[in-house]
């Protein structure tokens, strides 16, 4: 990654949940490859928490395993890295449950060990990689045994699911803030983490040819399609409760579609970027229900803690507008599914047709479009119209195509959570969503979900893994003339 901001302070880096999947897959892998390159602090130590019964050795051990799967830094791989030993020996393991005050009293001692609390200078992030049933367990427990305030600084970082509903989102909030103060407080959304994500911004607001066309005026319609190829692997019993609305739209579409959309912040700092995202979020109208189409892949009540009988759509295709005066009237389309054709998160920003047909030989010209690709093959691609050779006057649609593997290298992107990592060791906040965010997205999506949930709903159709989604969705688009975009990773 670039070069530190500020330099980091040292901390302890104390992770609840530290067996489980998150934090072998990416936050010790995230942190393994900050401290390869010198983003962290040396001094920083991670305390992992969790009920197993592991021993230290035995927690490096698994961690390393992790570490040489998703590493972009591999110990002794290619790209060598000789801190592994180093960054290893910093890492301890505490057992408790985390519902008991005296795992608390346990961290407390640990945090307060002499050298520690030195080395550290009493800085502590608590990382919540758990169950959400836990957070406000957590957040409780570490209020009453006075772990919430210390020498030094002291931050939590809260995974999602944030809330299943406004309401839930309130109380967690309401819990949170009981103990910390939104300061303190550091709501992770991983798509606000991804490289090219960011680069919304800088397409946006470090280009003078973009910006002026962001409008009604210029704007046909927006796309913005997450896709994923897998299905919910070991994750039944949480995502057949929660379904995609939940799961991807409340959180990373919503988070792209105000990047995509906000006004342009008065300045690069986390209360200023996060005002404007919640200006447009207050603006976006509740989607309709007749402007749903949901589906569920072939297979799924097979899955792993599914229920045989379950109507959790796997498949969202949805329409929504923004009432403002730089969006008024232009649909804002969002797709994302599991099992679907494969894997690919882009945005797609058709433009009106122009006005006048100029050359008799062309009466169907392609729209010129932006597509930002988020993954895979990360980049941005400009469609355009171009003459063909020859003696007419006959067009042809091309596309120029900015890649960062070409022009930045291979392996350069790094993965989400290093720069939420770093930016939350940093106390930098503007990557994270703040608690008004939060709400606002609820607010948006909690009328579609309760329609989506009656007993009168249609069930979500079903599709076939491998294909694009149920057929209907096809017609959310057709009926303003358009169809649903894919371009990105395509070779
Ligand atoms: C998570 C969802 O937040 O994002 C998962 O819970 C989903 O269901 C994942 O697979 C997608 O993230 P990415 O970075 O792989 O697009």
């Amino acid at each position: 990654m670039s070069e530190p901001k500020v330099p980091a302070d040292p901390c302890t880096i104390v992770i609840f949940g530290a067996s489980g999947d998150l934090t072998a897959r990416k936050l010790v892998p995230a942190l393994h490859s900050l401290s390869c390159e010198g983003l962290l602090h040396p001094d920083t130590d991670i305390s992992g928490l969790a009920l197993t019964d592991l021993s230290d050795g035995a927690l490096r051990d698994r961690l390393y395993e992790g570490v040489m799967a998703y590493s972009r830094h591999k110990p002794g791989g290619e790209e060598i890295c000789a801190r592994w030993p180093r960054f290893a020996k910093r890492v301890t393991y505490l057992r408790g449950r985390f519902e008991d005050g005296e795992t608390y009293a346990a961290l407390a001692r640990h945090l307060a060990a002499p050298g520690r609390a030195a080395r550290t200078r009493g800085n502590v992030l608590f990382y919540l990689a758990t169950p959400p049933q836990l957070f406000p367990v957590i957040a409780g427990q570490l209020g009453r045994s006075g772990l919430n305030r210390g020498n030094g600084w002291r931050r939590v970082v809260v995974e999602k699911p944030f809330g299943t509903d406004l309401e839930s989102a309130r109380r967690l909030n309401d819990d949170l803030y009981a103990v910390f103060t939104e300061g303190q407080i550091f709501r992770i959304d991983h798509y606000l983490g991804k490289e090219t994500v960011q680069n919304i911004l800088t397409l946006r607001f470090a280009n003078a040819v973009f910006e002026p066309l962001w409008n009604r005026n210029f704007v046909d319609h927006m796309q913005i399609l997450v896709a994923e190829d897998a299905g919910v692997g070991t994750r039944g019993a949480y995502y057949d409760r929660a379904g995609v609305v939940r799961d991807m739209v409340q959180n990373h579409l919503l988070q792209l579609l105000t990047l995509m959309t906000m006004e342009p912040p008065s300045a690069y700092s986390a209360r200023a970027l996060r005002d404007e995202k919640v200006k447009v979020l207050q603006a976006v109208r509740c989607p309709r229900i007749e402007d749903c189409v949901t589906g569920q892949y072939r297979g799924y009540r097979n899955e792993a803690d599914v229920a045989r009988r379950s109507r959790t759509p796997t498949f969202v295709a949805l329409k929504l507008y923004i009432d403002n005066w730089r969006w008024q009237g232009v649909p804002v389309y969002l797709r994302t599914g599991k099992r679907l054709a494969r894997r690919a998160s882009e945005i797609y920003l058709q433009f009106k047709a122009v006005p006048h047909l100029l050359f008799p030989e062309n009466c169907d010209l392609s729209p010129n479009h932006i597509t930002i690709c988020i993954a895979p093959d990360e980049g941005v691609h400009l469609g355009f119209e171009t003459k063909v050779p020859g003696t007419s006057m006959r067009s042809a649609p091309a596309v120029m195509v900015f890649r960062y593997s070409e022009r930045f290298g291979e392996s350069v992107v790094p993965d989400a959570y290093e720069r939420l990592l770093v930016d939350a060791v940093q106390g930098d906040a503007l990557l994270f969503a703040r608690r008004d965010e939060i709400e606002w997205a609820w607010t948006i999506l909690d009328p579609l979900i309760a329609a989506l949930e009656s007993p009168a709903a249609r069930p979500p159709a079903l599709y076939r893994a491998g294909s694009w989604g149920p057929d209907a969705a096809c017609a959310l688009l057709e009926r303003q003339g358009a169809a649903w975009h894919y371009s990105c990773g395509r070779g």
